[in-house]
């Protein structure tokens, strides 16, 4: 039975468990899936200890993705470009793989969420609300989905410029500026806007001061956050024609995405997602 972890810190609420217990039940995998609880000052000599039992891979989550990143030997481009990683895979030859599957998650549920829309990434411009590292872990995946521009609004003006300027480095469009720059300041005429909040405000109940315009001319938000009932963010938004999506769906499609770098294979996500979405009510 190949053994894989969930490491992190706190790590008793994490639903990684379940998710790729039910990917490996779809797929009659014999895996084994557990929590790891490190210490905050002991994250490497738990992966070495994890490696030495047999381990053959990891997520990593809160507050271990830098760490994670850096005991890597090889590492994906997203990973790379965020200096993070939520995903380490256990050679046999002692190398340790590194990839961040977060932006590839959230781009396969928006992707799937506009399809329903009839649209496409590659029409769509993005607007991302925060620059810390839950933005930073999904441009690479914006780049890769071809999406027409990003712009990266920020309370701390300087943190959106520079991730905005590191976007642009990577050849995707990108502008950064403040929560309340309207969208007349950046948007490209003609393409749909997807709104994505990537700050922890919801974590503390607030809603980012975001210019009202920007509304007016989504398709689409989504909230990186989840939780059983809508999030603050979610709930801040009085337009019952425009869809709202919490972040659960981007948990499932990460998983999914390090399950391949895995296994190889592809479980189907849209199922676990119905059964995750069960267990949070
Ligand atoms: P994470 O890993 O969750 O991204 P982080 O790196 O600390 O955490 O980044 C948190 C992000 O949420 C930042 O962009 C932060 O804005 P600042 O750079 O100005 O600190 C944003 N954020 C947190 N609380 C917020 C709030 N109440 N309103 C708006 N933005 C907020």
């Amino acid at each position: 039975q190949d053994r894989y972890v969930v490491i992190g810190n706190p790590i008793a609420h994490s639903m990684s468990p379940a998710i790729h217990t039910d990917f490996a039940a779809q797929l009659g995998l014999p895996l084994q899936y557990q929590r790891v609880l490190a210490p905050l000052n002991g994250f490497t000599q738990t992966v070495a200890a994890l490696k030495a039992a047999g381990v053959k891979g990891a997520n990593v989550t809160v507050p271990f993705k830098l760490e994670a990143f850096a005991l890597a030997t090889e590492c994906s481009p997203a990973a790379q470009f965020a200096q993070a990683a939520n995903t380490l895979k256990f050679n046999a030859d002692g190398t340790v793989l590194a990839d961040n599957t977060d932006g590839g998650g959230l781009c396969r549920d928006l992707a799937r969420q506009l399809k329903t829309l009839g649209l496409r990434m590659d029409q769509c411009q993005v607007l991302m609300i925060g620059a810390g590292g839950a933005a930073s872990g999904c441009v690479a995946a914006f780049q890769d989905s071809s999406i027409q521009h990003l712009t990266v609004l920020n309370r701390t003006v300087g943190k959106a410029r520079e991730l905005a300027e590191r976007a642009e480095a990577i050849d995707l469009p990108a502008a950064g500026g403040a929560l309340d720059t309207p969208p007349s300041h950046f948007e490209i005429p003609g393409a749909p806007v997807v709104i994505v909040n990537a700050s922890s405000s919801s974590l503390k109940g607030d809603v980012p001061a975001l210019h009202p315009d920007w509304y007016e001319r989504a398709v689409l938000v989504y909230d990186m956050m989840y939780a059983a009932e809508p999030t603050p963010f979610m709930q801040s938004i009085h337009n019952p024609e425009l869809p709202c999506s919490d972040g659960l769906g981007m948990l499932v499609f990460q998983a999914q995405l390090a399950f391949e770098v895995w296994t190889g294979q592809s479980p189907n996500a849209l199922v676990t997602l119905s059964k995750v979405r069960q267990m949070l009510l």
